[in-house]
């Protein structure tokens, strides 16, 4: 549904986006990371039309932004960042001025404000002027400017930016709960919404795209990923040298109480990556029955827990975004 082609944008010197190209289709919300300054927010101007590209464009269900702008326009929902909207209009006439501009007018006109006054729970607000409006409201009725046309592709440039936990978590499951009969792109900072509404990631930095995958396949490159934690009482001196004799293990972490905020120790135990044409049984796959009886071996050992580490995406983001030195 949409497809961005070798997008590049260059202010004077600085080369914000360079040749980013990435497509989405109906049913997949596609998380746009990066850290600041990244390019993130000029790639979604232009493929929204706000800004003209120095090379490249994206088409929107077969229609270019940039020689077929109103048709692709129409298909488009965007939620700028910052949300700007004009301060000076209620809710109500704010959301109004969009449907017309939209084509809405009558009736017709009128339900959609209604309707989407009620998707975005901002009922009670309807009558006031944007600019008494809370940041989370102001953020919510530019949320509703970019549904009410029930756009097929949605951008949105750091949805959830200012909204308490709660709001957070209506958006999120709204989107959700869209993402089937759309294409979506997002932006964000917030690692855990990626998991939470991401299909698919795609990280950038310094304007060029360094990842793109879902977000189990990101978590995968970890270095955590496959790494059994273990929680005990108290780390018994023979521990750490039973753990690691394992064939199975390749290094072990010992995190003391007070790293960890309670009373108990953490004990991580990385896998040792399986040898090209060495058996499965000696792989990753066979550290955690490994260290399991060598647990039942050693019943002095005070297991409190024991898990497998998924990886973390915070982790895989900082490796493939912090400037190297
Ligand atoms: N109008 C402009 N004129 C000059 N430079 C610009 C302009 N707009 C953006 N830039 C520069 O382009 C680069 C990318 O900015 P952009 O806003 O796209 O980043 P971002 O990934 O959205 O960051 P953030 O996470 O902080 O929102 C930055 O170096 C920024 O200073
Ligand atoms: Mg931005």
């Amino acid at each position: 549904m949409l497809a961005v082609k070798q997008l590049q944008k260059t202010f004077g010197l600085i080369h914000a986006v360079r040749d980013v190209s990435f497509q989405v289709a109906q049913g997949e919300v596609l998380g746009f990371l990066g850290p600041n300054g990244a390019g993130k927010t000029t790639t979604m101007r232009m493929i929204t039309g706000f800004l003209p590209p120095t090379a490249g464009t994206a088409v929107i269900m077969g229609h270019d932004i940039i020689h077929a702008a109103i048709p692709a326009k129409k298909l488009i929902g965007y939620l700028p960042e910052n949300a700007p909207v004009y301060t000076d209009m209620t809710v109500w006439n704010y959301l109004g001025f969009i449907a017309e501009i939209r084509g809405f007018t009558g009736r017709v006109r009128t339900e959609r404000v209604q309707q989407t006054i009620e998707t975005c729970r901002l009922d009670t607000v309807k009558h006031q002027a944007i600019g008494t409006l809370s940041k989370g409201y102001k953020q919510r009725v530019c949320f509703a400017q970019a549904l009410l046309h029930d756009p097929p592709v949605l951008i949105m440039d750091e949805p959830t930016d200012g909204l308490d936990p709660n709001q957070k978590h209506i958006v999120r499951t709204m989107i959700r709960d869209m993402a089937a009969r759309k294409a979506i792109v997002i932006s964000t900072h917030i690692l855990e919404e990626v998991e939470a509404i991401c299909t698919r990631v795609i990280i950038i930095r310094d304007g060029s795209i360094v990842a793109n995958a879902s977000p189990t396949e990101l978590k995968a490159k970890s270095r955590a990923h496959g790494a059994v934690e273990l929680t005990v009482k108290s780390v018994p001196g023979d521990l750490v040298a039973k753990l690691e004799r394992l064939t199975s293990a390749a290094r072990v972490e010992v995190h003391p109480p007070q790293t960890t905020g309670g009373q108990m120790s953490r004990v991580v135990v990385y896998p040792r990556p399986s040898a090209a044409g060495a058996a499965i049984a000696a792989g990753p796959a066979q550290l955690a029955p490994d260290i399991l009886a060598l647990v039942k071996a050693n019943p002095g050992w005070e297991l409190v827990a024991m898990k497998t580490l998924e990886g973390r995406l915070d982790d895989v983001f900082r490796e493939l975004t912090e400037p190297k030195n």
